[in-house]
């Protein structure tokens, strides 16, 4: 079979079965070889680049940097704690030559809870104790340390910021029936003195970034990231998948947004919302995105997919939503929907198109919405830069979003619809 390295790397080191078909660009994922949900899968890729929690997976070709995990002291004293009480984390690699006073903060995603029972299930897992976290991460995409796979950001101070709180590092309350800690503000702002006292005081350029539910967090903690730096220093956020709409799904409900309010209410997020949102619209709505971004005075980047794999799965078309199944078959492979399905798709993309319109007008603000069944195209190295990465008009996503930091020019990519783009890794499940 003939295949890129990247690709190759998949095909024999993965402990998940993945194919990439003759002639196609699809990354198709065999769920049973995992015993995963495709959820899960989604929420997780970039284990995928390391074998990260199957163990004994064999060492890739190309070995991925690996980062150890710094759990941050004296945080409890403060009460930022994980929700089970543990220590939150992160993963330093520091930078070097002309990167050594730029600093990329990267939040790492991982769904929510909403639920009293959905959160302490989270603490038995890493998205909710330090106990459970990899003791190291591969550093990869926007935190590789190689100029030929991040070519702008390879050698800056790179951070990955544990999310173990469950509300996208903005709640801030605590159940004690039940020993569990919503503390995710709280976390937040003891890792960012924990950093500045690192020497991201001293930065001349920053990057807040993030991927699903970290690129929500990097949109609402966008104006407070800015404002622990001099305004001498260049700051800048980037939404990587965190376009999360307010949709309404196949059976005409609002599947996500009745967990954004369980979410909102339970983890006492309301204080924690930009004021500037909640004084006129309802706590819930100010969780999301479309609520939100056109009154971020930071320079903001949201790099989604108008078709994000995610909230297909999760938001439009759940079981819940689907009792029938009608879009199993769909969700799993975009190849397999009909034309009623593609066009509820095109909806939501325009739905997208439209929440981002103001938005888009600012000379400041950055776009690339591209037309792939993706979610989340910063970290992995396929997606953000490599040969034959998801391009629009021949520009990568590292490319474009260098291009937009660093001023070099405006951009403002939207893609044509679906099916146009044929540089898309399009995710398949089987
Ligand atoms: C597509 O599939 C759905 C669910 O099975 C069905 O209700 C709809 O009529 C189909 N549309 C077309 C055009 O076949």
């Amino acid at each position: 079979m003939k295949c890129d390295i990247l690709f190759c790397f998949y095909l024999c080191c993965s402990t998940l079965i993945i194919v990439v078909q003759g002639g196609s660009k699809d990354v198709v994922v065999d769920l049973e070889g995992r015993g995963q949900g495709i959820l899960s899968y989604v929420e997780n890729q970039n284990d995928v680049m390391s074998g990260n929690g199957d163990g004994g997976a064999p060492s890739p070709p190309a070995k991925p940097l690996m980062v150890g995990l710094t759990l941050i002291r004296g945080a409890d004293s403060k009460g930022a704690v994980c929700l089970d009480g543990t220590l939150p984390g992160y993963h330093l690699h520091r930078g070097s030559g002309t990167g050594a006073n730029s600093w990329l903060i990267q939040l790492e995603g991982g769904g929510w809870c909403d639920t009293m029972r959905s959160c302490v299930f989270r603490k038995t897992t890493r998205r909710g104790s330090s106990k459970f976290m990899e003791k190291q991460l591969p550093f990869t995409g926007i935190l590789s340390e190689k100029p030929e796979e991040n070519p702008d950001f390879f050698n800056w101070n790179r951070v990955k910021l544990r999310y173990c709180d469950g509300a996208s590092f903005t709640g801030d309350s605590q159940n004690e029936a039940s020993q569990i800690y919503f503390r995710g503000q709280r976390i937040w702002s003891v890792a960012m003195e924990e950093l500045m006292s690192l020497g991201m005081r001293d930065a001349t350029q920053a990057l807040l970034s993030g991927c699903s539910a970290g690129g929500l967090a990097s949109i609402l903690h966008c104006d407070e990231f800015r404002e622990l730096f001099p305004q001498s220093t260049k700051v800048k956020c980037l939404s990587d998948a965190g376009m999360f709409m307010d949709a309404i799904d196949v059976s005409g409900g609002r599947t996500l947004r009745n967990m954004y309010a369980g979410v909102v209410n339970l983890q006492g997020v309301v204080k924690n919302l930009p004021s500037t949102c909640t004084s006129r619209l309802d706590p819930t709505s100010c969780f999301f995105p479309q609520n939100l971004v056109s009154n971020i005075k930071t320079p903001l980047f949201l790099l989604n997919s108008g078709y994000d794999i995610w909230q297909i799965q999760a938001s439009l078309a759940p079981s819940s939503a689907d009792p029938h199944g009608y879009w199993n078959a769909c969700k799993r492979n975009y190849l397999r929907c009909n034309s009623s399905q593609i066009e509820f798709l095109q909806g939501f993309r325009d739905q997208m198109l439209t929440a981002i319109k103001s938005f888009s007008m600012s000379s400041q603000s950055g776009l690339f919405i591209n037309s792939c069944f993706a979610h989340c195209q910063s970290e992995l190295q396929y997606t953000w830069f490599a040969d034959g990465s998801p391009s629009i008009e021949g520009k990568r996503v590292a490319q474009a979003v260098g291009d937009w930091y660093f001023d070099r020019e405006g951009v403002k990519d939207i893609d044509c619809p679906y099916p146009c783009d044929n540089t898309c890794k399009n995710l398949v499940f089987e």
